[in-house]
């Protein structure tokens, strides 16, 4: 993987200078079909967050197709911000940039910047293993590892050299509380963990990615291959996981995201269209394509 410096596309909106929906002219979703340099619409009440995270015009390739287009947002700490948008709009892409699972893909290049805690996250000199330490990831398959659910929950640590039992027994513990799994486990602690139901085992992969206690949650459609109980159980945890942790979901369905999420970011083509507190991007988006788009009008 390579990196070179972002193109000079972005240009930062200023605070309050939104289009207003009834403003004329080509919409975002227009300029970005034809082209046209975008402004993202990012909300006053975002600006006004302490970011634990910074993306900073940040651009992604795959091989000649660019899939990130100059993305600039902060993501929130302590706070829950939902990356929602159609299909193929880089939603996934963006998050595996964060820990920089991108870097697994050969054709892959980056620009631009990322700031997790003001240190750069792309930098050189970067342990990239230490980094992926403070940013616990969970899939939208649930994926426990083949063996006991003791061992898959102190994983992370045991790689990190862990080996005291008493340590690796009150983590355990502590993160299957954390995922809402204690009582239902503790009796089977070392039995296998692909002998439970597919919401137990995605809480099983959300205790796992907390155990070494993170820095942030970074959670792609963990619900899409649950039922609705167990959906909402994960929903539940969210809001609790949100108390210590701060977490990115990428959802597509729009009421999780506005039942689990403090903040929205509408992405479309690779571009950050309109960010804002979750009650603003679903009840009074800035924008006409943003209000298509959480209304089900497109996508
Ligand atoms: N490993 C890859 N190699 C090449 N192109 C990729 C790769 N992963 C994703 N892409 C492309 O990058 C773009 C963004 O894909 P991404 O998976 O990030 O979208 P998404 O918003 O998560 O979509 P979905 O909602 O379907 O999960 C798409 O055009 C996709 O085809
Ligand atoms: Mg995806």
């Amino acid at each position: 993987m390579t990196t070179m410096t972002a193109p000079a596309e972005h240009i930062e909106p200023k605070p309050g200078a939104a289009r207003s929906v009834e403003q004329p002219g080509p919409s975002a979703i227009e300029r970005i079909q034809q082209g046209l340099e975008t402004i993202a619409d990012i909300h006053q009440s975002v600006r006004a967050e302490q970011p634990i995270l910074e993306v900073e015009e940040f651009c992604l390739w795959y091989g000649h197709a660019q899939a990130i287009h100059n993305i600039t947002m902060g993501i929130p700490k302590g706070k829950v911000t939902a990356l929602i948008g159609p299909s193929g709009c880089g939603k996934s892409t963006l998050l595996r940039s964060v820990n920089r699972l991108n870097d697994l893909i050969d054709s892959v290049r980056i620009g631009g910047r990322m700031l997790l805690n003001g240190q750069s996250v792309y930098d050189p000199s970067v342990d990239v293993i230490d980094l992926r330490k403070r940013m616990g990831m969970v899939f939208q398959r649930p994926n426990p590892f083949p063996m006991s659910v003791f061992e898959n929950v102190v994983y992370p640590l045991r790689i990190d050299g862990e080996r005291r039992r008493e340590v690796l027994a009150e983590a355990c513990e502590r993160a299957l509380r954390g995922a809402a799994l204690w009582d239902e486990v503790k009796d089977r602690l070392s039995e296998s963990a692909l002998g439970m139901s597919g919401g137990q085992q995605q809480r099983l992969c959300i205790a796992r990615a907390i155990v070494a206690e993170p820095d942030v949650l970074l959670l792609d459609e963990p619900c899409s291959a649950l039922d609705p109980i167990a959906t909402l159980r994960i929903e539940e945890l969210i809001h609790e996981i949100a108390e210590r942790y701060t977490v990115l979901i990428v959802t597509h369905n729009m009421q999780q995201a506005s039942r689990v999420s403090d903040f929205t970011a509408f992405m479309y083509l690779g571009r950050l269209v309109e960010y804002g507190a979750t009650e603003a991007i679903f009840q009074q988006p800035h924008l006409r394509e943003t209000e298509d788009y959480v209304s089900g009008r497109f996508g």
